[in-house]
């Protein structure tokens, strides 16, 4: 059942797509997220010819969590009521076997049927996203930053890591989101390890400085499945220099590196309430798709007698 890469790691690849056209994953990613977390695990569940459904149960990166687990679920379309709930039985097994209290999740509001199998195991929104994506059929031209403004990628700078931690210190706490939760202030080994394994490539990550001092900058998330694509992990501007134009500066010179570096398509999450970004990234020609639910659920106590529906045919693969 439980497995950390291999064939099996592309085959859940593989029904990510089917489930959700926009997946990025490949095998690499769930390797590397395997070696970050004891507990992580991949889930398949096959009809003996057909996969039908999958699950990777990874750590939480961006809060203080560490009962929980993230989890990605992915079902073929119209295959949840049996495959996918084989599948969340064997989510519950193994948040079971490895003392997991909560999980997290994602899902598009367009994935109907995989929305309704969650909220019936339990899971409840608490935040909603708005999914934008900028496709990109030319190398953008890189913005010329107005006087006293300079653009550098930490390729070009690597000691602006420092800044960095900065202003995600500064910024952090201003991200709008679930009520009464912060998300977590990354330290320099959190960085480290996203430069150091390819999440993030540093000629994408863009800072705008003043003096000398970083103000503003943007990093991009790759994906070993999908490398044309790229997510923005997180755009910040100091409070001090808000309203500049500054966010859309360095978005605009992070296309164009993001260009050269291999990217097509920058896509980008943001809390229906964050005014400032939506309206930066609307500036910039993203175009709105399916808003993203973020969902949470307490699994505690919800396996003591784990109950393998029977479906015919419906088998769990490792
Ligand atoms: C979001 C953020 C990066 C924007 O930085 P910025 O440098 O001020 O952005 P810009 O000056 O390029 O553009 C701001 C845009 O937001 C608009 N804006 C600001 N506040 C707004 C509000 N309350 N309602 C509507 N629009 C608003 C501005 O009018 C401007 O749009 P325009 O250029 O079309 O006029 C900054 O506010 C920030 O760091 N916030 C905290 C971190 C965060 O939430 N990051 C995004 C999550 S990934």
């Amino acid at each position: 059942m439980v497995d950390l890469g291999g064939p099996d790691a592309d085959r859940v690849v593989a029904v990510s797509r089917l489930a959700d056209p926009r997946a990025a994953w490949g095998a690499e990613d769930f390797r590397r997220d395997a070696r970050a977390e004891p507990r992580h695990a991949l889930l398949l569940v096959s009809d003996g010819a057909v996969d039908l459904a999958a699950a990777e149960l990874a750590r939480i990166e961006a809060w203080d969590e560490p009962d929980g687990m993230w989890m990605c679920f992915w079902v073929v379309p119209g295959r949840e009521a049996d495959a996918g709930a084989v599948l969340w039985d064997a989510v519950l097994e193994h948040c079971g076997r490895h003392g997991v209290a909560g999980l997290r999740t994602s899902v598009a509001s367009d994935r109907t049927g995989t929305l309704t199998l969650l909220t019936e195991a339990g899971f409840r929104e608490v935040e909603r996203m708005q999914r934008v994506v900028l496709t990109m059929s030319a190398r953008p031209e890189p913005p010329v930053p107005p006087d006293g403004v300079v653009l550098r990628s930490l390729a070009s700078d690597p000691p602006l890591l420092d800044q960095i931690l900065v202003l995600d210190a500064e910024t952090i706490p201003d991200i709008p989101g679930e009520p009464g939760v912060q998300v977590q202030i990354p330290g320099r080994a959190w960085w480290e390890e996203h430069l150091g394994n390819g999440v993030f490539d540093p000629r994408t990550v863009v800072l705008a400085l003043t003096g000398g001092r970083a103000v503003s900058y943007t990093v991009l998330r790759r994906y070993a499945g999908r490398p044309e694509a790229a997510d923005v992990e997180y755009t910040a501007t100091a409070r001090g220099w808000r309203g500049r134009g500054l966010a859309a500066l360095v978005k605009r010179a992070c296309h164009a590196a993001a260009w050269d570096a291999g990217v097509r398509e920058v896509r980008a999450w943001n809390d229906l309430a964050n005014a400032a970004m939506r309206a930066v990234n609307a500036r910039l020609g993203y175009v709105r798709g399916p808003d993203v639910l973020q969902l949470r659920a307490e699994v505690v106590g919800k396996n003591a007698a784990p109950p393998v529906r029977p479906v015919a045919g419906t088998d769990r693969a490792s």
